[in-house]
C-alpha cells in the first residue's frame, strides 16, 4: 500500500488495535470508555459533535486511521492520510464555566506534549494557543469545538492530530516546510499503538487535574513549554492586529501581550506569528 500511495517513502503501518485503547486497558477513570473506530471518516470532529449532539458520554472516542475532510482551526484542513499517523476526538463534559472553556484547549495541549516527549528526544513546545512543534515546525495540532448553555459547557469536542510516521517527503507541498513529524524529529518509526495509549492515559490524568484541582498547575507547565514567550508576536483577530512581547497567559487561557506602550492586551482567539524584533 506505501508504495502505490507514496512512491520511494516508506509504508504506512498497520490498523490500530482499538481493544488496546479502552479505559479497561488503560486504567483511565474517564476517558475510552467507549470507542468508535472508523478505518476512513469526513472527520472526526464532525462524528464526536454528531454523537455528543445525541447524547454520548464524557470520555467517549472517535478514532479514525484516516481523514476526507479533517479540519484545522481557522475553517483551515488538517491533512490526514491513513494508517500512519492519529486523528481522534474527545466528547467531554466538564464541570466548565463557559467563560473558562479555553482551559480545556491548554490543558489537552500540556497532556499532549507530555506524551510525545516520552517518544522524542526533546520535550516538544507549544505556540499559542495549541499548536504542539519540535523545531519550530508543527507535530500536532488541537481542535476544541464547544456547545455552551448560559451558565454551563454542554459539551466540548477535543479534536488532536499528530503527524506520527509521515514522512516529509510523503507531504504535500503546501505544508512541508512547516510541518514535521516523530518520524522525522526521530529519524525512525515510532509505534501509533503505544503513542496513542499514552496519549489517552495523559489526557485522562490531565483532565482530571484541571476537574479536581482547578487550572493553576497545569497553566504553569503549560508556561514552561510556552514557544513564543518573551518575543515579539503579531496577533491577526477578527478585528483588529495587535503586534506585542507575549508575556504568558491569564486564568482564562488568554494570551497577554505587552504592548510597545507597556499596556497588556488579551488574546482571546486569533493567528499569532512570531516577528523579528523591530520588524513590527
Ligand atoms: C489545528 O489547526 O492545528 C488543529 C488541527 C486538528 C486536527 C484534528 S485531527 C482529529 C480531529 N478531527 C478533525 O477534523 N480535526 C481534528
Amino acid at each position: 500500500m506505501g508504495a502505490e500511495r507514496w512512491p520511494g517513502v516508506a509504508a504506512p503501518g498497520d490498523p490500530l488495535d482499538v481493544s488496546s485503547l479502552a479505559a479497561g486497558a488503560l486504567g483511565t477513570r474517564r476517558l475510552g470508555r467507549k470507542i468508535h473506530y472508523f478505518s476512513e471518516i469526513s472527520s472526526t470532529n464532525a462524528w464526536a459533535r454528531r454523537l455528543a449532539e445525541m447524547g454520548a458520554e464524557d470520555g467517549e472516542i472517535v478514532i479514525a486511521e484516516g481523514q476526507t475532510q479533517g479540519r484545522g482551526r481557522l475553517g483551515r484542513s488538517w491533512v490526514s492520510p491513513p494508517f500512519c499517523n492519529l486523528y481522534f476526538s474527545l466528547v467531554l463534559r466538564p464541570r466548565l464555566d463557559p467563560a473558562h472553556a479555553a482551559q480545556l484547549t491548554l490543558t489537552a495541549a500540556v497532556a499532549v506534549t507530555d506524551s510525545l516527549a516520552a517518544f522524542m528526544p526533546v520535550t516538544p513546545e507549544i505556540k499559542w494557543p495549541n499548536d504542539v512543534l519540535a523545531g519550530g515546525k508543527k507535530l500536532a495540532g488541537i481542535l476544541t469545538e464547544s456547545s455552551c448553555r448560559s451558565d454551563r459547557v454542554d459539551f466540548v469536542v477535543l479534536g488532536i492530530g499528530v503527524n506520527v510516521n509521515y514522512p516529509t517527503e510523503a507531504m504535500p507541498e503546501a505544508i512541508r516546510e512547516r510541518a514535521t513529524s516523530i518520524m522525522a524529529q526521530n529519524g525512525s518509526a515510532v509505534s501509533r499503538e503505544r503513542l496513542a495509549q499514552r496519549l489517552i492515559q495523559d489526557l485522562d490524568r490531565c483532565y482530571g487535574e484541571l476537574q479536581d484541582s482547578g487550572f493553576a498547575g497545569i497553566a504553569a507547565r503549560w508556561e514552561e513549554r510556552f514557544w513564543l514567550r518573551g518575543r515579539t508576536v503579531r496577533a491577526v483577530m477578527l478585528e483588529e492586529t495587535v503586534v506585542g512581547r507575549a508575556r504568558g497567559i491569564d486564568a482564562e487561557g488568554a494570551l497577554l501581550l505587552e504592548e510597545a506602550s507597556g499596556t497588556i492586551r488579551r488574546v482571546l482567539a486569533g493567528d499569532v506569528t512570531p516577528v523579528e524584533d523591530g520588524a513590527a
